[in-house]
């Protein structure tokens, strides 16, 4: 007979316990390192730090992307806080099933976790937001100056389509061990620690930075192709800022189970919004076909893209989630 995902996770959690020590049987903290963003793990103290493969975990789903790793890692982040880094994730779009996607936040809520930091990769759809910016989700957009005055918490705070539509990781028999049938999303994007990461940005951003923290909506799309011109226009209007293909399946997931979630992304193309490229009209009747393409190659986005503007602002996004991280819990 077929496991549940109860027992799945306790399964993992056990294998992962076996090799841990008494000091991280219980990590504080969870964080998933997107595209690019995995030098998070780096700064785990190497004494203390102890790494798995996803492929030696039970049940674990692995990621077949380039630019992302497959590990595991645990260790003392900061000073002392105990914690368990993903570096890579699986993608719905490689092929998982949407809750296998999610799994590893349930082995995260068993190994007694508390606390989900999330991060990706994602398009600016917001034509205010600069390569290289970083966007905490929530519910509404709200410029860095509105940010500085108010944070409100109003739902809703990210646009699944996928999930609306039926392709849902809670679909099927619920598992009472984690949460309940019907989870309220209202309250995702925890307050208190959105707080922090404000408080924190200000002790970590040099002056000189013109980097940004803004507040915006994600929305999930399955991927893996990018976006057309037609699709991004129509999530704008839909009321996204970002657009990426990670993230919501773990969020959902994770407040399900109770865990408190903190997601970011780092804005590392713009997703393409004009109907002509560069707002020319006469464009499509007037260059010469090879001319042309070569417009339209520029507006188009790519991985490589992706992943170097990852390695420029991965470094900024790294220091805001340790700085914070120190915030809430090392006191
Ligand atoms: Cl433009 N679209 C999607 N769907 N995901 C992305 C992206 C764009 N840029 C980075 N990740």
């Amino acid at each position: 007979t077929e496991l549940t995902a109860f027992q799945r996770a306790n399964e993992a959690v056990s294998y992962l316990r076996a090799s841990l020590p008494e000091s991280l049987q219980k990590p504080q903290v969870a964080i998933v390192c997107g595209s690019g963003l995995g030098g998070l793990a780096d700064t785990i103290q190497s004494d203390s730090r102890i790494e798995f493969d996803y492929a030696s975990i039970p049940h674990f789903p692995r990621s077949t992307v380039a630019g992302h790793a497959g590990k595991l890692v645990f260790g003392f982040l900061g000073q002392n806080i105990p914690a368990v880094l993903m570096v890579g994730r699986a993608h719905y779009y490689e092929g998982h099933s949407i809750d296998q996607v999610a799994f590893p936040i349930r082995v995260f809520k068993q190994l007694a976790v508390n606390t989900v930091v999330l991060t990706n990769a994602a398009g600016g759809l917001n034509s205010e937001y600069a390569v290289g910016d970083l966007v905490l989700l929530n519910d509404a957009s709200r410029t860095p100056a509105e940010l500085s005055s108010a944070i409100a918490n109003t739902d809703p705070q990210h646009l699944f389509l996928a999930g609306l539509a039926g392709t849902h990781p809670l679909r099927g028999a619920n598992e009472e061990e984690f949460g309940v049938r019907f989870p309220p999303l209202s309250d995702a994007y925890d307050l208190e620690l959105r707080r922090h990461v404000h408080q924190a940005w200000k002790t970590v951003m040099s002056p000189e930075s013109d980097r940004k923290l803004h507040e915006g909506v994600y929305a999930f799309v399955a991927g893996p192709t990018y976006e057309t011109r037609a699709e991004s226009r129509m999530l704008r209007m839909l009321g996204a800022d970002v657009v990426g293909m990670s993230t919501v399946p773990e969020i959902v997931t994770a407040r399900h189970c109770g865990l408190r979630v903190l997601a970011f992304s780092l804005v590392t193309n713009q997703a393409v919004l004009s109907p002509v490229p560069r707002g020319d009209e006469d464009l499509l009747q007037n260059k010469a076909a090879g001319e042309l393409s070569a417009i339209l190659e520029e507006g188009k986005a790519t991985h490589e893209e992706v992943l170097e503007a990852g390695r420029a602002a991965a470094i900024d996004m790294q220091k805001l989630v340790i700085q914070t991280l120190v915030n809430v819990f090392d006191r």
